[in-house]
């Protein structure tokens, strides 16, 4: 039988260009990035990711006892329940930590009392909890997995700061946690990618936080989206030397492969977040005696656009500057989940004030009338 096409509706492939809702929270604009207002350059260099998460959830920077309170609020409930961690003990550990992080969250829910409560009021707590309790569960799938205790929070201590406390298991130094922030607020939100939408969907048939959030997790795994920063980690260890770069790349580009960490679906003249992290990276390699990995990304970069007029997105530099800060390969699509939950609280929050269902139509390409038969007749 002849296809039919019962929807001539507009077919765009990865809905490119599409606008699917009005937002408020972060946008591209020219070529840059806002949030809320500011500049991804201003807020990098400014603020912290305490005060950034504020300023997407609330749509304005908090005064100093906002900010503390909000600070105090989400330092006491970075603490993970001890029933929780005993069943995330028995949790198998040779999965991929993003697999575990999606199961972990999906769990927590288990232990919020509001979990199934669509309220503002209990939404404002569970905001909360979901960004608090993000880095301690990352750091307790390392630790579980290293056999090692599962560190406690420490009171006073910003989130990054416990993010690397947690992980390392010794108190990090200023330099590191004041970079770390600037990363954290980097990925913090990037309007409407493909975790942001995910949680948007979720919540739009008016399930609850958590389900959003997981759902952006699963979203955010993939090396499309989030799993590029891993991704880059890999191919610069396949890569191995400087006189390789530039061979590997014309190999893929003619392989018709994808160079992780390289191109974007908005940005044309490149990611502002890379532009930043490119200064990272090459400090910190240096300062760690590894300047080759720096110069291996530059020349990759160079030629990609060169070959190609490609640009690196976010996930291009900050593989190496995760690297140089000693944190392993696979944590590092995890520590996107940590500073995005933010932006996808933000997204969920606004997608339940101006709520209508996502329902779109498929083109269709498929048969029609066809009659069913017995099975021994087929
Ligand atoms: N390496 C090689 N070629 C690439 C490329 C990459 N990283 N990114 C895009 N291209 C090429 C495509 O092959 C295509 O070429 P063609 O027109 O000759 O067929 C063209 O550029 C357009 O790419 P397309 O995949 O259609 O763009 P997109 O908007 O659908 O996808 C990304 C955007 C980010 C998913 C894509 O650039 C990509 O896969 N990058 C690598 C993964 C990554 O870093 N993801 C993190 C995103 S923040």
């Amino acid at each position: 039988m002849a296809e039919v096409n019962i929807y001539e509706g507009a077919l765009d492939k990865g809905l490119e260009g599409v606008v699917a809702c009005t937002t408020a929270i972060s946008f591209i604009v020219g070529n840059t990035l806002i949030y809320r207002g500011y500049t991804i350059e201003d807020l990098s260099q400014n603020s912290t990711f305490e005060e950034v998460t504020y300023l997407l959830w609330n749509n304005k920077l908090p005064n100093k006892t906002e900010l503390d309170s909000f600070k105090s609020e989400l330092n006491k409930n970075m603490t993970l329940d001890a029933g929780f961690i005993s069943v995330l003990k028995t949790l198998p550990t040779n999965v991929h930590p993003m697999a575990w992080l999606r199961t972990a969250v999906s769990l927590m829910s288990h232990w919020d009392s509001d979990s199934n409560d669509n309220s503002n009021e209990a939404n404002q707590k569970k905001a909360i909890r979901l960004t608090a309790k993000m880095g301690s569960l990352v750091t307790a799938f390392e630790a579980i997995r290293n056999k090692r205790e599962i560190l406690s929070p420490k009171s006073g201590q910003s989130l990054a700061w416990n993010f690397m406390y947690m992980l390392k298991g010794t108190e990090p130094d200023a330099d590191t946690v004041k970079l770390f922030d600037t990363c954290l607020v980097l990925h913090a939100d990037h309007e409407l990618n493909c975790s942001a939408f995910a949680t948007r969907v979720t919540t739009s048939s008016l399930s609850d936080m958590h389900s959003a959030i997981v759902s952006a997790i699963g979203a955010l795994k993939g090396p499309l989206h989030g799993g590029a920063n891993e991704q880059v980690m890999v191919m610069l260890a396949k890569i191995g030397t400087m006189e390789k770069a530039q061979q590997f790349v014309k190999d893929a580009l003619a392989a018709k492969e994808k160079v992780m960490g390289i191109g974007h679906r908005v940005y044309k003249d490149g990611d502002p977040r890379a532009a930043i992290l490119r200064k990272f990276s090459k400090q910190l390699t240096a300062k760690i005696g590894k300047p080759e990995l720096y110069e291996m990304s530059a020349l990759i970069d160079d030629t990609m656009q060169k070959e190609k007029g490609l640009m690196p997105n976010v996930d291009f530099y900050s593989a190496t500057v995760y690297h140089a800060m000693g944190i392993p390969t696979d944590i590092f699509t995890p520590i996107f989940a940590v500073s995005r939950v933010a932006g996808w609280i933000a997204h969920c929050m606004e997608q339940y004030e101006k709520n209508r269902i996502y329902r779109p139509r498929g083109k269709w390409q498929g048969q029609e009338g066809l009659n069913w038969k017995t099975v021994d007749a087929r």
